[in-house]
């Protein structure tokens, strides 16, 4: 087989298939989603994983490599159109990373950019950071979607950096909003809440990415229970980790006696879609709870996110050289025609929860 690193050299990986190939998305054309090509939503999870590994073991070579999709990321400020609420992602574990490890200013420099730009998509009428951009044939305007719980590290960040509060007001804003329209009382969460942009009422909530409305994305529970943690840890505000901690309840009890996880905890039993790395993502905020709760509830936490992820490494890994990905069976959204597949954020997040186990990592968010 053809090296992957010589055929793959110009991409940043989001999924590989069986012949070593990766796909970064950039073929896709903007008629399909302005999301796309260098704006795609994961292409700071492979600079996060080359960061993880660097504050390890302090091998030149991660940041070199982290680098390069870090500085071919610059260009989607050029274009500006494409971006999105996920700026956070993208440059919280690229840019963000590498300033917090190496002090690299080109990096600061590029981490405030993207907190500006999250921040100028604040809607104070309703006090939501709008998701996605216009989608073609849906109005928009007043989308905010639960993922935005992990986005707004970028906005803690910024104010702690500069001494600005700015940024932090609108990420407690938006958390507070999360809070309260988003996480349902058994500690389910919905996808998407729409708002009307004008008044800041809720219209309605919609399945998104999950099974259906009212149903339980998996992955949309790991990013409320990582997210509000990671809002407790920039504010300590008590709400927050009582919030990750309801989340995180209704996770555990729908855990499955497998610990394989489904693409959402409502879907019918057939077919039995699975999403992986929604698995890593709760295992993640479960192991962060762990660290902040009294010693004799700790135990709970440590040991749910312990079966998840055995399970990934048992039953859902590839440790071969076959592929150069490690999780299995992922899946971007439930209705989506393509599932199980790899992913390069479901990656991230595994090898973040290994540091978090192993007490060694280092906090990117
Ligand atoms: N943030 C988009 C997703 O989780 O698929």
């Amino acid at each position: 087989m053809e090296w992957s690193s010589e055929k793959n050299k110009d991409k940043i990986p989001y999924t590989t298939n069986e012949s070593g190939d990766y796909d970064d998305r950039s073929d896709r054309t903007k008629e399909w989603s302005l999301d796309d090509g260098l704006n795609w939503w994961t292409n700071g999870f492979w600079g996060g994983i080359m960061w993880l590994l660097y504050q390890d073991t302090k091998d030149g070579r991660y940041a070199e490599i982290a680098r390069i999709s870090e500085y071919r990321l610059e260009k989607c400020f050029d274009d500006f159109y494409g971006l999105h609420h996920d700026v956070g992602f993208m440059f919280q574990l690229s840019a963000a990373a590498d300033y917090r490890l190496t002090g690299n200013q080109r990096s600061r420099k590029t981490g405030m950019h993207a907190a500006n730009l999250l921040a100028g998509r604040f809607n104070p009428a309703g006090n939501f950071i709008r998701a996605w951009n216009d989608i073609p044939g849906d109005d928009t305007k007043g989308w905010a979607i639960i993922d935005c719980m992990m986005n707004i590290s970028q906005l803690y960040w910024a104010s702690e950096e500069t001494g600005d509060p700015r940024f932090r007001h609108i990420a407690v804003a938006h958390a507070d909003t999360a809070m309260k329209n988003f996480v349902r009382p058994d500690g389910s969460v919905n996808h998407i809440v729409e708002f009307d942009p004008e008044t800041g009422e809720m219209v309605r909530s919609l399945g998104g990415q999950g099974y259906g409305e009212g149903s339980s994305w998996t992955r949309g529970q790991g990013w409320a229970v990582y997210g509000f943690m990671i809002s407790y840890l920039h504010t300590g505000k008590q709400e927050y980790l009582d919030t990750a901690k309801k989340v995180a309840h209704y996770c555990m009890a729908n855990l499955p006696e497998d610990g394989i996880i489904p693409v959402d905890f409502r879907q019918p039993e057939e077919p039995a879609y699975e999403d992986s790395c929604g698995a890593c993502v709760i295992a993640c905020g479960l192991l962060e709870i762990a660290k902040h709760v009294p010693e004799q509830e700790k135990t709970m936490y440590v040991k749910a996110a312990v079966k998840i992820l055995k399970a990934i490494d048992e039953k859902r890994a590839d440790w071969s050289e076959k592929c150069d990905a490690i999780v299995q069976n992922c899946t971007g959204a439930y209705h989506s025609p393509e599932h199980h597949f790899t992913m390069n954020y479901a990656d991230y997040f595994f090898i973040e929860a290994i540091y978090k186990l192993k007490g060694t990592g280092i906090f990117l968010w």
